[in-house]
């Protein structure tokens, strides 16, 4: 049988609201009230899965808990990007045992990415017998079904299907933020980058279809959200699967044509796919983040062919430059991966050079991580853990300095933030984040939680910048000389 990806229907997606009402009936027979919890490891994408999973939960008739011993329910949404996710989540579902065992009614299911690879699948079914269900990436839109059989209870079971990913329509959506929402454009990935394992569990790339973004879009707006973040593997790649002449530039301009005061974020873009159109799409249009994350994993150019990441060093900097030319105060971020199969001290030595020439405000950096079943776990010349952790500390301090540098040049300046709550270190400030995703820090005595706000910034850290409130309402922003 030929893997494919699979467009769900009108009708299978309308049996599952046919299974919520049944589980929904089920639980009001039963006259009770329960609770569904949701944890979730990993990234964007991920939340974005679990937010359609708590909708899907309360449209059956849970109340959405963050508390444990509340729980009548538990999904883990599990992780495979490193092994540090996959051990986490591994660990959390241990502790699930003792509420288990006190609560034997208590329904567990583990879904995600990291169950949606074989070894781990059998791992729970043999090591995690009071997990009841688990389910693959390509089951999320079936979980009305599989929590109905849960609830009539012939035994565990686990399902990941043979398919190369789902793309469903129609699912109720429980945001976690009233002011910011995840909304993904597209799902899996093509790429097959040697250290990783998104491909494997996440199926091939497919987009939604443009009318369904844009009324989602349309919808958040008219709801209040004022900041959209766009998601998918590789967003760049958006629309090249629906045969019609339509691109991500073209699917970022419709969205700010829609009326209103909110920012656009997306994430996340290959550099062998950024275009100057994209660029160029951004220059023109205020109201997408001046911030533009983009993985460069190696500055050296044998091992990004190792990593087949397809472009060079020089290309990756001719198009930051471009960036930089048409959009001054663009805030550049990046992820970079440590001790890759292979990488010499001169192949680091290059990352390091490229992080003084593009100068990023900020850097997500990893230390490789094997992942059964890519082509990388199995090269030889594996890096040494010292070598490895001793390579990434140099990374973080000339990151710090460069970070530290960029926030002290933003003091005196405007910038526009949308204020995110009460900050968490100190309950009598508020935090937000600026266009370039950095944290700003200040003072209000109203409670602006979910606007956008001018703030002055007054005094930078590395990772912090404290400002004041210039003014409410509609943001200017200045560019601060980077
Ligand atoms: N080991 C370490 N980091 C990885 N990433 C992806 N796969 C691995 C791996 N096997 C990093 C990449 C990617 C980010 C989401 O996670 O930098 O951009
Ligand atoms: Fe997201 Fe990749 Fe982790 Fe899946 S494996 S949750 S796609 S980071």
């Amino acid at each position: 049988m030929s893997r494919e990806t699979k467009i769900v229907t009108k009708e299978e997606v309308a049996l599952q609201h046919e299974y919520m009402s049944r589980v929904r009936a089920i639980i009001e027979k039963e006259g009770k009230h329960l609770y569904a919890l949701v944890r979730t490891f990993g990234c964007q994408q991920n939340e974005a899965d679990s937010e359609r999973l708590a909708g899907m939960a309360e449209a059956m008739g849970y109340e959405i808990t963050d508390q444990e011993s509340q729980a009548d329910l538990i999904l883990v949404n599990t992780c495979a990007i490193r092994e540090h996710a996959e051990l986490k989540a591994l660990s959390i579902t241990g502790q699930f045992k003792h509420l288990k065992a006190a609560k034997p009614e208590l329904i567990i299911g583990i879904c995600g990415c990291m169950v949606s690879q074989e070894h781990r699948l059998n791992d729970i079914k043999n090591r995690y017998p009071y997990v009841d269900f688990l389910f693959g990436t390509g089951e999320i839109y079936r979980f009305p079904e599989l929590l109905y059989r849960a609830h009539g209870s012939a035994g565990r079971f686990f399902i990941v299907e043979e398919t190369l990913g789902t793309l469903a329509e129609g699912l109720p959506v429980k945001r976690a933020s009233n002011f910011k929402a995840w909304l993904s454009i597209m799902y899996g990935c093509n790429n097959f980058c040697t250290y990783c394992v998104v491909p494997y569990v996440r199926g091939r790339e497919r987009s939604r279809l443009r009318e369904d973004v844009l009324n989602e879009a349309r919808e958040l707006v008219s709801q209040g959200y004022k900041e959209i973040t766009l998601l998918g593997q590789n967003v760049n790649s958006y629309g090249k699967d629906l045969g019609y002449d339509y691109d991500f530039s073209d699917l970022l301009a419709d969205i700010c044509a829609i009326e209103g005061d909110f920012i656009v974020r997306f994430m996340t873009s290959h550099p062998k796919d950024a275009s100057k159109k994209l660029v160029d799409t951004i220059a023109a249009n205020k109201k997408i983040a001046r911030q533009f994350h983009l993985p460069l994993q190696s500055g050296s150019n044998a091992v990004l062919k190792a990593m087949n990441r397809r472009y060079t060093r020089e290309s990756y900097l001719e198009l930051i430059d471009y960036m930089k030319t048409k959009i001054p105060d663009i805030a550049l971020t990046t992820d970079i991966i440590v001790g890759f199969p292979g990488e010499t001290e001169e192949d680091f030595a290059d990352t390091l050079d490229i992080l003084s020439r593009v100068r990023y405000d900020n850097i997500y950096s990893f230390i490789y991580s094997p992942r059964r079943g890519t082509p990388a776990a199995q090269m030889e010349d594996q890096i040494p853990a010292d070598i490895q952790s001793e390579r990434f500390s140099r990374l973080l301090e000339l990151q710090h300095a460069i970070s530290n540098e960029i926030n002290q040049t933003l003091v005196g300046t405007t910038r526009r933030v949308l204020v995110e709550g009460i900050s968490k270190n100190d309950t009598g400030m508020y935090t937000g984040r600026c266009e370039s995703g950095r944290l700003v820090h200040f003072a209000s005595d109203v409670d602006l939680t979910g606007e956008i706000v001018d703030i002055l910034i007054e005094r930078a850290e590395t990772f912090n910048i404290f400002g004041s409130v210039a003014r409410t309402g509609k943001a200017r922003v200045e560019s601060a000389q980077i």
